[in-house]
């Protein structure tokens, strides 16, 4: 007996000794990837490495520094939890019909002079994930000054990233060495209204990475609630990330949270290739389960026109008069006769949608504020319940009803929140009530509350709220301007997109996007969440209103086919003018075909920042849709059907750039052909230099 004893108590030495100062791994359920924690020695700092295959990925620092406590250093190991899950779920909406949720988990539970803290990991067989978690302690609130955790990279791998921007991520993507990350250029973007750069090192996440033999990095967030968004500042020399929290109108406190809490997870993807960073579904997986209750069939995913593009390429406008000058509408406002939002347009939108099968109908400047409002960072500007004399909203709401469209109802808030959160409960009642159930939200402009930014906790508690008060009402929303998306859609599948990168309007009315942009989107904004990128411009020159707008759309037409499969998203619009679609209305057409749910995708072929072919199976049905996009270059792709059912014969609709096209020379060209096809057959795609195909296969 005494000897049993004695071999438990060295056996529960050993555990204690080890826990305080050994190292515990944490395998994937395949062991390709595999975490190694620990503390260090001499200051109790916890740590991590990573690697992937056997070969090193990133390690680093892990805890937090808080304004009166120091939860990074002189921890105590105390206990290490364990698990694992493989439960498959069904996504409301989406790319794939159901996901994989396969993962082993430990947890360092950890004791400082500060109180307790644990650090979470999760290993996939695609990624890992970890999260703090501040358990219920005598210490009543956390007021966190800094994030320590580090992502110190093993080489010198190619980097997709934006800079660190507190306010604004509408930039366009630098490619380059991560020792070579600076900044700098980005001072000289003056087409975005709103920006805040305080450090040149200063980068977003995600950031996007490819190590030399071919292992694809991304360093993300997912399920950002109730905390300070991720940012990263790059140390180029010692090629290390370090999180930079973005900060809160209070000085020195970046995030401020009551415990029990935790924080958003921090996500590192892996894949041996491009492809395999689009098929991850990690991100998705760190966020919680869908937290609406009950019925859910009023969400649907939808394709839109709207009074939209008319504006940004100078057809019309926003506000009624023709004036920016007036501190309100009551000022005694004329009409100027260019008022884009009237009953009159709006029918022909209306009919349009009614007769190419459209769901909605989008109509920005319905609304009083527009005469005084950019720029202007002050509250009370937009009145979310009253149109303009020449908007007869009552007439609206009937005449959609009988064409079977909904408008879909815009809220710009100027980013005067407060304003808009008092309004909020009214708006979405006068939504109900004239029938709409769709709302755009966006934040141009600074933050109000004055000293916040559009990524820090305020904001992002309000970006939450409105997907929380809008699934209330059983209101679907598309938010422009908020922070980027980490997943929160399986939680919220009423949000079903948002903007928060640079998209389509930059074409009309800045440098715009450069033909790579699109082929880049994908591996680093889209992992988090659906854009409202709004593709499907044919009038590529944008001067058909203005003589002297040289702006353009870096693309050929085929390409702004192809974009409404390779960009995801569950809200698509068809963004040109009604009159630019009638004229082509046999290119037009795979717009009117294309789905926006899919129960599988295939990426055929991917090179970040080059090229992107994706197959995807609608939903509910056999067909298939391809689209395949480049860069700047012209390229030819064999791609093999292989993802089509067999002994099917499909009808396969191709829409190519056509002969000489080119986005710079000769946009317009799109060859359109039928042929039958099956599964196993090859097909060679042509591709014009900033070109694209679309591809429509119907089953028999
Ligand atoms: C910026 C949004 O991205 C755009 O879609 C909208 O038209 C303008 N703000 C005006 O709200
Ligand atoms: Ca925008």
């Amino acid at each position: 007996m005494k000897k049993y004893s004695f071999l438990l108590f060295s056996l529960m030495c050993v555990a204690a000794l080890q826990a305080q100062n050994g190292l515990r791994s944490l395998y994937s359920p395949d062991k390709s990837v595999k975490i190694v924690v620990g503390l260090s020695p001499k200051s109790g700092e916890p740590f991590y490495t990573l690697s992937y295959y056997g070969k090193p990925i990133s390690n680093g620092k892990l805890g937090f520094k808080a304004v009166d406590a120091d939860f990074s250093q002189n921890f105590i190991w105390k206990q290490t939890t364990t698990g694992a899950s493989d439960q498959v779920w069904k996504p409301v909406w989406g790319e794939v019909a159901s996901i994989r949720d396969n993962y082993k988990e430990l947890t360092m539970h950890l004791e400082n002079s500060s109180g307790k803290m644990n650090i979470h990991f999760r290993a996939y067989n695609n990624g890992i994930g970890f999260r703090y978690e501040f358990p219920d302690q005598p210490r009543k609130e956390v007021a966190i000054s800094d994030e320590v955790t580090e992502f110190t990279m093993t080489s010198d791998h190619t980097a997709w990233w934006i800079p660190g921007d507190y306010d604004s991520n509408e930039h366009v993507y630098t490619t380059c060495k991560i020792s070579a990350i600076d900044n700098t250029p980005y001072e000289k973007e003056t087409s975005i209204s709103t920006k805040h750069i305080v450090d040149r090192y200063a980068v977003q996440t995600p950031i996007t990475m490819r190590a030399a033999n071919g292992t694809h990095i991304v360093i993300a967030e997912a399920a950002l609630v109730d905390f300070a968004a991720l940012h990263l500042m790059a140390d180029p020399k010692d090629l290390r990330f370090k999180a930079n929290l973005i900060p809160s109108a209070v000085p020195n406190i970046k995030s401020i949270n009551k415990t029990p809490f935790h924080s958003p997870w921090r996500a590192i993807l892996l894949a041996k290739n491009a492809a395999g960073i689009l098929n991850s579904k990690l991100i998705l997986n760190l966020n919680e389960p869908c937290k609406i209750e009950g019925d859910l069939s009023w969400i649907k995913p939808q394709k839109y026109v709207g009074i939209w593009w008319e504006m940004h390429v100078n057809k019309s406008t926003w506000d009624y008069a023709g004036s920016q000058s007036a501190v309100s509408f009551q000022d005694n406002l004329k009409p100027s006769g260019k008022h884009g939002a009237t009953t009159a347009n709006t029918k022909k939108y209306i009919d349009f949608a009614a007769k190419h099968g459209f769901d909605g109908v989008l109509v920005e400047g319905w609304n009083l504020g527009w005469e005084n409002w950019f720029g202007k960072w002050k509250d009370e500007v937009f009145d979310f319940t009253k149109a303009y004399p020449d908007y007869d909203i009552d007439e609206l709401s009937r005449y959609a009803k009988e064409k079977g469209v909904k408008i879909i109802m815009h809220h710009e808030t100027s980013a005067a929140v407060p304003s808009y959160e008092r309004q909020m409960d009214d708006a979405y009642a006068f939504m109900k009530k004239h029938g709409m159930n769709s709302v755009k939200t966006g934040y141009v402009g600074r933050i109000i509350p004055r000293g916040e930014w559009h990524d820090g906790q305020w904001m992002v508690n309000h970006y939450v709220r409105v997907a929380e008060r809008t699934a209330r009402n059983q209101i679907m929303l598309d938010a422009h301007e908020p922070v980027r998306p980490s997943g929160l859609q399986r939680t919220w599948p009423n949000w079903l997109a948002c903007e928060a990168a640079r998209g389509q309007e930059f074409n009309a009315w800045s440098a715009g996007n450069p033909p790579e942009h699109e082929t880049i989107l994908p591996f680093t904004r889209l992992l988090g969440g659906p854009m409202d990128y709004t593709p499907g411009i044919f009038q590529i020159e944008v001067n058909q209103f203005d003589p002297n707008k040289k702006e353009r759309v870096h693309s050929t037409v085929a390409k702004q086919l192809a974009l409404y499969v390779t960009l995801y998203s569950p809200l698509q619009m068809a963004a040109d003018l009604p009159e630019n679609y009638e004229k082509r209305l046999d290119v037009f057409q795979f717009i009117k075909d294309v789905p926006v749910d899919w129960s599988d995708s295939k990426v055929l072929n991917a090179s970040i920042g080059d090229y992107l072919t994706i197959a995807r199976h609608q939903k509910g049905t056999q067909n298939w849709f391809l689209g395949s996009i480049t860069d700047e270059n012209a390229r030819n792709f064999n791609v093999k059907l292989d993802f089509l059912q067999a002994g099917k014969v499909y009808e396969a609709t191709i829409y190519e750039d056509g002969v000489g096209a080119d986005w710079l020379k000769n946009p317009y060209p799109v060859n359109i052909r039928k042929i039958q096809v099956r599964k196993g057959q090859n097909l060679s795609l042509q591709l014009a230099a900033g070109g694209g195909c679309a591809i429509s296969f119907i089953a028999k």
